[in-house]
């Protein structure tokens, strides 16, 4: 009896003792991975660590959101999950207006990178993080500062507008950055006898000429996923579904623009297709806004509009590099964070907070 009592105490100490070893070297081995993720993380763009596939993610992303005071700010071209999951999903101008408001010691930006350095210009104190720093933006790439810098000194008079798909370096050359939203607005805004760039988009530049009657200055730059629509394809899915409404983004081709029944930002889109009577909608913008359209009108068809390769849909290759293993270890380990010199901050923040003045005042 007594040895059986000896016997016992010493299997369950070897257990805790074999037990205790196990954890030891998962915790060794999970902070050398880290610590090689962390040396990685600006080659890689983002945490490159191994996520247990059976973690219940949306529970924990809720959970770091209420330990840490973060929020989430996701725009509508993200994948469906992380829409699910964010505090609040909007457009270019409502994540600017939400981030420029929040009350959260954390912002996790599930977009792309231009869109994260705003909100980090607009909350310099605050940490702001971005699931991968490689989500980039074409549009943004297409107007390089030290190029645009030279194109600029040549209308020396004249007001620059930018729309805010740019790099926060190009907002320190900007004098009122825009949305697709506020566009029009902010253009009319700029008094009638003074001359105006507009950069980087010549698409949405294009529009706003036809829509405003002003006489634009384009910098040649373009979004690499809104100018890939086919119009031949557009036309056949038209013949297809007599009934749809074709609505686009006007970072589309002036082409595809002529075609549509409605042109409008992500949210002027949604709320198209909520107000209209329509049941059917062809989309010719990224494929991520149809997981919003879907949930506010259940009883509607959304198609997106076909590009101009064998690819069926239109996805943003940088919106969609956040996945939700990337966004829960942006919240577990707080990286990457985007950071931005206290010189950018202080010249590009203007061209921004005047675009959110304009368009409260507008009731944008
Ligand atoms: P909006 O969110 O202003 O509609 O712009 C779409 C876009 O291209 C964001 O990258
Ligand atoms: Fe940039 Fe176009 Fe992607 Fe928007 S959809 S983030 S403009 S590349």
């Amino acid at each position: 009896m007594v040895i059986n009592v000896f016997q016992i105490a010493k299997q369950k100490f070897l257990e805790h003792f074999n037990n205790m070893n196990k954890k030891h070297n998962e915790y060794n081995m999970t902070t050398a991975a880290l610590a090689v993720a962390k040396e990685n993380l600006h080659k890689n763009g983002y945490l490159d660590l191994e996520v247990d596939p059976t973690l219940d993610l949306v529970a924990e992303i809720n959970k770091l959101k209420k330990e840490k005071n973060m929020i989430i700010l996701a725009h509508y071209y993200q994948e469906s999950e992380i829409q699910d999951v964010a505090d609040y999903i909007g457009d270019s101008l409502g994540l600017s207006q939400k981030a420029a408001n929040t009350e959260a010691d954390i912002i996790v930006f599930a977009g792309v990178h231009f869109m994260a350095e705003t909100a980090k210009m607009l909350n310099p104190k605050k940490t702001v993080l971005l699931p991968d720093l490689k989500a980039g933006c074409s549009l943004a790439d297409s107007c390089p500062p030290h190029l645009f810098k030279k194109f600029k000194a040549k209308y020396p008079d004249h007001v620059v507008i930018s729309y805010i798909n740019c790099t926060a370096e190009l907002k320190t050359l900007t004098d009122v950055c825009c949305t697709s939203t506020n566009a029009k607005t902010i253009v009319e805004s700029v008094p009638k006898d003074k001359g105006i760039i507009f950069a980087p988009d010549k698409n949405l530049g294009a529009w706003l000429i036809k829509k405003t009657g002003r006489d634009l200055v384009l910098w040649n730059g373009a979004c690499m996923v809104h100018e890939i629509f086919s119009n031949e394809k557009i036309t056949k899915l038209q013949i297809r579904h007599p009934e749809a409404k074709f609505i686009a983004h006007p970072e589309c081709e002036a082409h595809i623009l002529d075609k549509a029944d409605f042109i409008g930002s992500t949210s002027q889109l949604i709320n198209f297709t909520q107000e209209n009577d329509s049941k059917e909608f062809i989309v010719a913008t990224e494929s991520g806004i149809l997981h919003q359209m879907q949930l506010k009108s259940p009883d509607k068809t959304f198609i997106p509009a076909p590009p101009n390769n064998t690819c069926a849909c239109n996805n943003c290759p940088f919106m969609k590099r956040n996945t939700m293993e990337k966004l829960y270890l942006t919240m577990k380990y707080n990286l990457p964070e985007v950071t931005l010199s206290n010189e950018v901050i202080k010249k590009g923040l203007p061209s921004i907070t005047k675009m959110l003045e304009i368009s409260k005042a507008a009731g944008l």
